[in-house]
């Protein structure tokens, strides 16, 4: 596995590939990877014939308040992972060939980051839409992996290259969990064991959603209620709870195909999101 540093060697080796009329794949990533990564990167690699990984804990998506100095980092641990899993190579840019002083432009995708995430974190998905345009301008990858545990990332990435004409397949991999249940994230090394037990109240409520629509239940305002209390039982904030449709993320009053149950909350100082599609298989 080859790891590069900078965006102009990285566009050299890409031309390369390209030339030789081979396919990229890219997963974006900010690292401390997890099994939900590598799963990413499985996924690229069956989808292309040469998979690149990028690995940049990204300065502009957090907000001043938020944890870009504690972000989880393991370099030596991440290249081992990322090798084993057959990754052509390793992007690893400085922040600062990243976004040179000079750099004064940002990629902004309007009305879709507006709630959810985009209401508590402003400025966050303009950081991740500039970030994912420049790894694609520097990449040229012909499809992309996210994973569906970012909901509204994903649908704000496919808006982005849809609006732009973009021909970059964006790929939607499964949420992955834990055995229990919880969604994998870097940022569940910051749990206390206790609080690592609190997270399952989003799992449990999920199952609980989907055992209601299963059985036919459909009245959004209901449910949505049940789901907080559910949450309640357990000493967290929450953020938002929200059934929202998958393409449009608009609230939905009465729940069908499509629907997709959406939530955020804090543990302690410790931000965690999940999502289900509850009219989907798993
Ligand atoms: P990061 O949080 O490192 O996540 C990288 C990719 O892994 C994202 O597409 C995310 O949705 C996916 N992922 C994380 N946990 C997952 C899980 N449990 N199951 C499936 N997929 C999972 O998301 C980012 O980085 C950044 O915002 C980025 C897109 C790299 C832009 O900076």
């Amino acid at each position: 596995m080859e790891i590069i540093r900078t965006p102009a060697e990285m566009t050299v080796w890409a031309n390369k590939a390209l030339a030789a009329g081979q396919t990229i794949g890219l997963v974006p990533t900010m690292g401390f990877f997890h099994e939900g990564h590598l799963c990413l990167m499985r996924k690229a690699r069956e989808k292309s014939e040469r998979t690149v990984v990028s690995l940049f804990v990204n300065p502009i998506q957090f907000g001043a308040n938020e944890d870009l100095g504690r972000y989880p980092r393991d370099f030596a641990r991440d290249c081992q992972l990322a090798e084993g899993e057959g990754v052509d190579v390793l992007f690893a840019p400085e922040a600062q060939a990243m976004y040179p002083s000079e750099a004064s432009t940002r990629v902004i995708v309007s009305g879709l980051t507006d709630e959810l995430c985009g209401a508590s974190r402003p400025g966050h998905f303009a950081g991740v839409t500039t970030v994912v345009a420049k790894l694609f301008h520097i990449i040229k990858p012909h499809c992309a992996v996210f994973g569906r545990k970012d909901f509204q990332q994903l649908a704000v990435v496919t808006r982005m290259v849809a609006d732009l004409n973009w021909d970059v397949e964006i790929i939607g991999h499964p949420i992955v969990r834990e055995a229990d249940g919880l969604a994998m994230s870097s940022r569940n090394t910051y749990l206390s064991v206790l609080e690592r037990q609190s997270a399952l109240c989003l799992f449990r409520a999920i199952a609980h959603a989907r055992r209601r629509v299963r059985t036919g239940f459909v009245e959004a305002k209901v449910l949505l209620q049940e789901v907080g209390e559910l949450l309640q039982q357990e000493a967290v904030t929450i953020e938002y709870v929200s059934l929202v449709d998958q393409a449009s993320l608009q609230p939905q009053a009465v729940l069908r195909k499509g629907a997709v149950l959406v939530m955020a909350i804090k543990i302690g100082a410790t931000r965690l999101i999940d999502n289900d599609n509850l009219f989907e298989e798993n």
